[in-house]
């Protein structure tokens, strides 16, 4: 794995050298947030070495390194999801790259589904914490040693330096931000009403197929990372309709220009 990471490192560093200050992970929503940074270099996912190619629909393939506000930043342009077949250890891949071109801070987006019933479609929810029970560790199998250590502490893996941060520049936008705890299961379908109330009864307050795989990867290597949700809808069971993935992606739409307003702000106070 590590020598696959080099592998892939060197394809990027063949085409820049930009160092990063921060990783950025774009969920549904913000998708074209890359587009309105100060670009200097970007390079597509086929054009790395042993890099693995999202399929979602409307998912971009790149990372594009540029300046949001000055602070250098490497940006995900499109994640891979475990549901898309990869093994977890390629789904983190991209993740540990960033860390590698030398992000020391990370933050993670994400659409999620609503478990507190206190939460509104549309809501901004800061991750105060993860579980991810319902998903295998992308740290299981030999540990790479060069990244960090085999048993790593996971105790508070979203710092509570950045979510002040998030906190602050939610204000500075004038958005009333949510907190809760995030559980990531691995999709594709969205769950039940019973898997629901299990997480709910387990602590969870949001819910979603991504992100806290990545957050435990980018801890293990030490970065210092926090993530927001965007709240798309009420999880199955709360909400009185089915589910769909294109009403998900109607709200990510509707509140992308808050959301990107919010992220620029937490990348400026960083
Ligand atoms: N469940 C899982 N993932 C999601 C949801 C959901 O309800 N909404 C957006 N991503």
């Amino acid at each position: 794995m590590y020598s696959k990471l080099l592998s892939c490192l060197n394809s990027i560093r063949k085409i820049t050298d930009f160092v990063p200050e921060a990783g950025l992970v774009l969920g549904s929503g913000l998708g074209d947030y890359a587009e309105s940074i100060k670009t200097a270099a970007a390079v597509e996912y086929s054009d790395i070495e042993g890099f693995p190619v999202s399929t979602v629909k409307g998912h971009k393939g790149r990372f594009v390194f540029g300046y949001v506000e000055n602070v250098p930043v490497v940006i995900m342009q499109g994640r891979v999801h475990y549901y898309e077949g990869y093994r977890m250890s390629d789904v983190v891949l991209p993740v540990r790259l960033m860390g590698m071109l030398g992000a020391k801070k990370l933050i993670l987006t994400n659409a999620a589904g609503g478990v507190n019933p206190a939460f509104h479609a549309g809501d901004f929810m800061i991750i105060t914490d993860h579980i991810t029970t319902g998903v295998p560790s992308p740290l299981i199998g030999p540990n790479i040693e060069e990244l960090g250590t085999r048993f790593p502490d996971m105790s508070e893996v979203y710092s509570i330096r950045m979510r002040n941060i998030i906190k602050k520049s939610a204000e500075e936008c004038g958005i009333k931000p949510q907190e809760g705890v995030y559980v990531q299961f691995t999709g594709p379908n969205y769950e039940t009403p019973a898997e629901i109330r299990m997480a709910s009864r387990w602590g969870a307050d949001a819910v979603g197929m991504s992100t806290a795989c990545e957050a435990m990867a980018a801890r293990h290597m030490g970065l210092e990372v926090c993530g927001i949700s965007c709240i798309t809808n009420m999880a199955a069971g709360i909400s009185a309709t089915p589910l769909n993935h294109r009403e998900v992606q109607e709200i990510a739409d509707r509140v992308s220009s808050q959301f990107k307003q919010l992220v620029t702000k937490v990348i400026t106070n960083i």
